[in-house]
């Protein structure tokens, strides 16, 4: 368990899917975590190997080639290259980033799962699919479409509503249809393979309930849900055109579920980085770390290392340290919704801001539980922490040491108390920076970071230099000293976290990169070194960079809703006599009085001149309008409704109003002043 001595690290980070940009969710999520994780291991000296790659199989990635009028092959080569080009841009430090439409991966996949295939680890089973007899294919639940048993609306996928979140099956639909052909689906055996999670149910209790209570509350918790609500059997092939097709004679048209293959990416990526690959894989000695997401949880700890345990050849994970999710400004991040800050993106629009990006993602990761990105939190972050502490004291020290000493860096003297207190709160916090990192509780780690930053400015504000060196200038050469030391850790400290100031402050300091083992020493730069030149490390971001940002997300806010509601028109309602219509009495009127009804939410209680009477009519606006913008408003009354009773009022009428799918409301009225009382028809 966790006091084992591990030899080597193999650090994973799910691999994204190519089929759409990487945003900041995932960054915070799965991304910033792995790279502070596999920095700080390689700077403690460790063997260390951190890989990655795309994903690029799986029914979204075949809707996206259909929708656009290209190959799946085509989109995925397009994705796979934005997110491994912004990922490096990042500086994210995979070893490699491979991906699963390589050959190695393809050969890989197939012989793993032709092994459990062989020694009959599968169950075969035939079931009834949705087929689409014009496109002559069966169908993944996404591409059937159909009205949702929930909340009723049209589009419904077969696996899921997204107008009401609800999960569905493509059975509940009502009206189902192929999004391929527009056919009504019809059901046919199709024969696949299956997983029996169930018979590793054992297994995963004595490892993962008893063997791995320190993982975190969030993970262990939902595999403890999944093994308590009971796991079954589940398929590991799918009848689709894309994918790496079953290794099994006479199966032509069956592909591997791109869940069954993607995890074994892992391997493939070690096998493309090295010949030793092996070593990583098939040693006890190894630490395997998996950073994901939480909706990824379920294949990480209970379908990945069952076909690990099934194969037999593999380590198993040692921890599987995921995040919940990242909101924006409040709501879900969503690719479809184009809600979400891209990295690539990101990148373009802040050069020179990616350690900004980290800090913030980090500072906020949502490592408990769900948390927002606000971009009034990512400036208030930059100018109040990054700039005012990191920055300041470092340019600080820097610019002090040019100014007294022309660059060459002074020998400390006889320290005082205070020197040697700062100097001792220095080692505290190293200790709890590693153990920190160590339980993966990166947000901690990060202020951990950030205090060797915030010692060093306080101290330099305690002792004062640029006072002091008119009365003691050799009492200042032992500040100065000390401070530079202190920089020399912060660039060791803030390396996992933020390699580019790290690498920009060693070159101000004029150093090598150091180690992890010399963080806390105080002999880190020797007298009379000759520092580099001072440089500002981080700058101020001004309101309209942010405002402009906020501007960008509400044009988009409002771009959705209108094409929901656009989207949207219910259907026509069944056919009337011009009798039944001419029953209707509709008059111009105009609001006299409107108050809110005491102790609801919605309604108004409203008093119009009708022209033929003056009268009550209860509405149900209050959320959509004031009553003071209403008073004076002509619009349009249904006069001979019957009356109703509402909280106590008579309400003799009703306001016509329009309504679009979004719930927006606009009053109708005559296009100009009208007299009260005109018949509308
Ligand atoms: N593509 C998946 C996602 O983004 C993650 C795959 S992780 C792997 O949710 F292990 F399967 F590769
Ligand atoms: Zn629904």
């Amino acid at each position: 368990m966790s006091e084992k001595k591990f030899k080597r690290y193999l650090i994973t980070s799910a691999l994204p899917y190519a089929n759409g940009p990487v945003h900041i969710g995932h960054l915070a999520g799965v991304y910033v975590p792995s790279d502070i994780y596999a920095r700080y291991q390689r700077l403690k000296g460790n063997d260390v190997i951190s890989v990655c790659g795309s994903d690029e199989h799986g029914v979204p990635i075949t809707i996206k080639a259909r929708n656009e009028g290209i190959t799946p092959q085509q989109v995925v080569d397009r994705y796979h290259a934005i997110i491994k080009d912004a990922f490096q841009r990042l500086g994210m430090s995979f070893d490699i980033y491979s991906r699963t439409s390589s050959p190695t991966h393809r050969e890989t996949a197939s012989v793993f799962f032709r092994k459990l295939y062989d020694e009959g680890k599968f169950i075969e089973q035939t079931s009834e699919q949705f087929y689409d007899e014009e496109a002559k294919t069966f169908l993944a639940d996404r591409y059937i479409v159909g009205t949702c048993p929930r909340c009723q609306s049209e589009g419904a996928y077969g696996d899921q509503c997204e107008k009401c979140g609800s999960t569905l099956s493509p059975d509940e639909l009502i009206n189902p249809k192929s999004k391929l052909s527009g056919a009504v689906p019809v059901k046919k055996a199709t024969k696949h393979w299956y997983l029996p999670l169930d018979q590793y149910d054992p297994f995963l209790r004595e490892w993962i309930l008893e063997g791995h209570k320190e993982w975190k509350s969030n993970v262990y918790g939902q595999c403890k849900s999944w093994l308590d609500t009971g796991l079954q059997p589940r398929a590991v092939s799918r009848d689709l055109d894309w994918g790496i097709p079953v290794p099994v004679e006479g199966e032509e048209g069956k592909v591997l579920y791109v869940w069954f293959d993607a995890p074994i990416g892992y391997i493939s990526a070690t096998k493309d980085l090295t010949p030793d690959w092996e070593k990583y894989w098939k040693s006890e000695d190894t630490k395997m770390v998996h950073f994901i997401g939480k909706d990824n949880i379920v294949f990480h700890c209970i379908v990945f290392p069952s076909m690990l345990k099934a194969h037999g050849d593999y380590i198993l994970p040692e921890n599987v340290p995921a995040n919940e999710f990242l909101n924006l400004e409040g709501d879900k991040i969503s690719t479809s919704k184009n809600w979400a800050v891209w990295l690539h993106e990101y990148l373009d629009e802040f050069p020179g801001k990616e350690d900004v990006l980290r800090y913030v993602l980090c500072a906020n990761a949502p490592e408990t539980k769900d948390n927002d990105f606000t971009w009034k939190d990512y400036q208030a972050r930059n100018n109040n922490e990054l700039v005012a502490i990191l920055g300041n004291f470092v340019n600080r020290a820097l610019v002090l040491t040019q100014k007294y000493y022309s660059g060459a860096v002074p020998a400390a003297g006889a320290l005082t108390e205070y020197d040697c207190a700062t100097i001792e709160e220095l080692s505290g916090i190293k200790a709890s920076l590693e153990a920190n990192i160590e339980a993966y509780r990166f947000r901690e780690a990060l202020k951990d970071a950030m205090n060797f930053a915030r010692i060093g400015n306080k101290y330099l504000a305690d002792t004062e230099p640029w006072k002091v060196v008119k009365t003691d200038p050799e009492r200042v050469k032992t500040i100065l000293n000390i401070a530079l030391q202190i920089t020399a850790n912060v660039a060791i400290a803030i390396e996992p976290f933020m390699p580019f100031s790290a690498e920009k402050i060693n070159k101000m300091l004029n150093i090598n990169k150091l180690g992890w083992e010399q963080l806390g020493s105080m002999d880190l730069i020797a007298a009379d070194h000759v520092i580099g030149k001072p440089e500002l490390l981080f700058e101020k971001i001004e309101d309209d960079v942010i405002e402009a940002q906020l501007k960008r997300l509400a044009d988009i806010k409002a771009a959705n809703a209108a094409a929901a509601a656009a989207e949207h028109v219910t259907e026509q309602k069944e056919e009337i006599s011009f009798d039944d219509f001419q029953k209707m009495d509709i008059r111009v009127s105009t609001i006299l009085e409107a108050e809110k009804v005491a102790k609801t939410k919605k309604l108004l209680k409203l008093t119009v001149d009708t022209g033929i009477d003056k009268r009550t009519i209860v509405s149900g606006i209050a959320e959509h309008f004031t009553p003071e913008e209403l008073i004076g408003r002509q619009v349009l009354v249904l006069v001979n409704l019957a009356p109703r009773e509402l909280k106590g009022i008579e309400s003799r009428g009703m306001i016509l109003m329009a309504e679009d799918a979004s719930g927006k409301l606009e009053l109708l009225a005559p296009g100009k002043k009208t007299n009260n009382g005109a018949i509308v028809g």
